[in-house]
């Protein structure tokens, strides 16, 4: 059993997810390369160049490195050096060393498929729980909770959630708290939504409350205070 602690009403789960699918209905973005025939490879890909590089940037990347490595055996069989030089220009080259051997793990150990559970995802390479999430969610079209930085910021605004978040008790509640508001149907949408709102909208140094879909019942902008949130008491890493 759940314990009641860090409970949402299912009434707060179900609207805040009807404004985040509604707004994804109308501003989400929905053209994006690794969106057009998605895949749980590609999804994995772009997700790997996203956790630390831009929209901006990935969709120049993208493509060229898809039809040097259309698929995990490709992957998998080629020389590190070709992945490297098709990650050059990404940066934090330690996640091309991962996809690499991780493509390889799934050729020995899942037929050249990609794993579709949480744990399995998770034991990779290179995937941690908010990638694994978005492999499943935006891949698989299960339903799957996501917690990266961006959606980080609109959940600890919107709850002024005042634990530092450098603590990994507070991660765990967060997480708590993003699973709750993940809904049954859409998944994937939902997640793409909150990725967007938070890099478009609930943005960290000018956050557009105006145009947010959540800001009637937003706690940090009834405070007038998004900027306080999240709390992070250590640098990040
Ligand atoms: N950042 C990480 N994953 C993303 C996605 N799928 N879309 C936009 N931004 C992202």
């Amino acid at each position: 059993m759940r314990s009641n602690r860090f409970r949402l009403t299912p009434t707060l789960c179900r609207r805040f997810a009807t404004y985040v699918l509604d707004w994804y209905t109308q501003y989400g973005r929905k053209n994006l390369p690794w969106q057009q025939g998605s895949t749980p490879y590609k999804v994995w890909i772009s997700e790997v160049m996203l956790q630390q590089t831009t929209v901006a940037t990935v969709i120049t990347y993208f493509p060229s490195f898809m039809q040097r490595f259309p698929d995990i055996d490709s992957l998998a069989a080629a020389l590190e050096d070709d992945v490297l030089a098709m990650w050059s220009g990404l940066g934090y080259y330690r996640r091309a060393r991962f996809i690499h051997s991780a493509a390889q793990r799934m050729v020995a150990e899942y037929q050249s498929g990609m794993p579709n559970d949480l744990a399995s995802l998770m034991a990779l390479p290179g995937i941690g729980r908010s990638t694994a999430g978005a492999i499943i969610s935006l891949g698989y079209k299960e339903r799957a909770t996501i917690l990266d930085g961006n959606v980080k910021r609109v959940l600890t605004r919107y709850l002024a959630y005042a634990e530092d978040v450098s603590k990994s008790a507070a991660m765990s509640e967060l997480w708590q708290y993003a699973e709750q508001l993940t809904p049954v149907q859409d998944s994937n949408h939902y997640n793409q939504a909150m990725m967007d709102i938070g890099a478009t909208v609930c943005t960290k140094s000018q956050p557009q409350c105006y145009e947010c879909p959540l800001s009637a019942s937003c706690k940090a902008h009834k405070q007038a205070n998004p900027h306080a949130y999240p709390v992070k008491k250590q640098p990040s890493k």
